[in-house]
């Protein structure tokens, strides 16, 4: 199947069948595409929790409007936006360049300055902002890989992120539920999969200059 195709195929699947599991592979494919997700200055301000506890997931989804997709589909993906991005942060990945590049940390000077630069005239709401763009990013990332490997996903932002980071423990890790996207296949019983894909016509959506 072709790109288009693919993307034509994928859907936000409301129904998963619960009897399909992502294989060891699938997950780990699936997550080394997400681990590619290109980042503002490729700080990666988000950690990406895999949820497959059932007692757990019971709980997130009376936190998500009780949405079936939290305890149907195989895993739920949540991805969560660091909120200490601070010069620590930096420094770590400063340190994780000089060392996977092999280069002097003196040669990174002038990009580490400019990192630090930009954290220091940031807020910490604009801190988190930004790292939750950063995470829809990966969200994106997710879903297009989901799609090239056959795999099914729902993106979801109908929960209560306060209740989410109180069921996971996420506040004292210095973390906050952006996004999530639980994954698995789809049941023969979601309909919305089966229907053609609405989407806004290219002359409406596309300005070419
Ligand atoms: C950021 C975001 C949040 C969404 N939240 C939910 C949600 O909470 N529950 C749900 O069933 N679908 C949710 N959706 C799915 C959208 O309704 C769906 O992507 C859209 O209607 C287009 O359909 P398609 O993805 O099947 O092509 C969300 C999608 C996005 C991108």
């Amino acid at each position: 199947m072709a790109i288009i195709e693919k993307l034509q195929w994928r859907a936000a699947i409301k129904s998963f069948d619960p009897a399909k599991k992502l294989s060891a592979k699938q997950l780990d494919d699936l997550l080394s595409a997400v681990q590619l997700s290109p980042s503002s200055a490729g700080l990666q301000p988000y950690k990406i929790l895999v949820v497959e506890n059932p007692e757990i997931r019971e709980k997130l989804r009376e936190a998500a409007h009780g949405q079936a997709q939290l305890t149907q589909s195989s895993q739920v993906i949540i991805f969560a936006a660091e909120t200490n991005i601070d010069e620590a942060y930096a420094k770590k990945y400063i340190d994780l360049i000089a060392k996977t590049r092999e280069i002097g940390r003196e040669h990174l000077y002038a990009f580490e300055q400019s990192i630090l630069n930009i954290l220091n005239n940031q807020t910490e709401e604009q801190k988190i902002s930004s790292a939750t763009k950063q995470a829809y990013i990966a969200l994106g990332v997710l879903l297009t890989a989901a799609a090239e490997l056959g795999i099914d996903a729902c993106p979801m932002e109908g929960f209560q992120a306060g209740k989410f980071d109180e069921i996971l423990g996420l506040k004292e890790l210095g973390l906050t539920t952006a996004v999530i996207a639980p994954v698995g296949f789809r049941s023969d019983e979601d309909i919305l999969s089966k229907m053609t894909k609405v989407r806004r016509p290219k002359e409406e959506l596309f300005v070419h200059v």
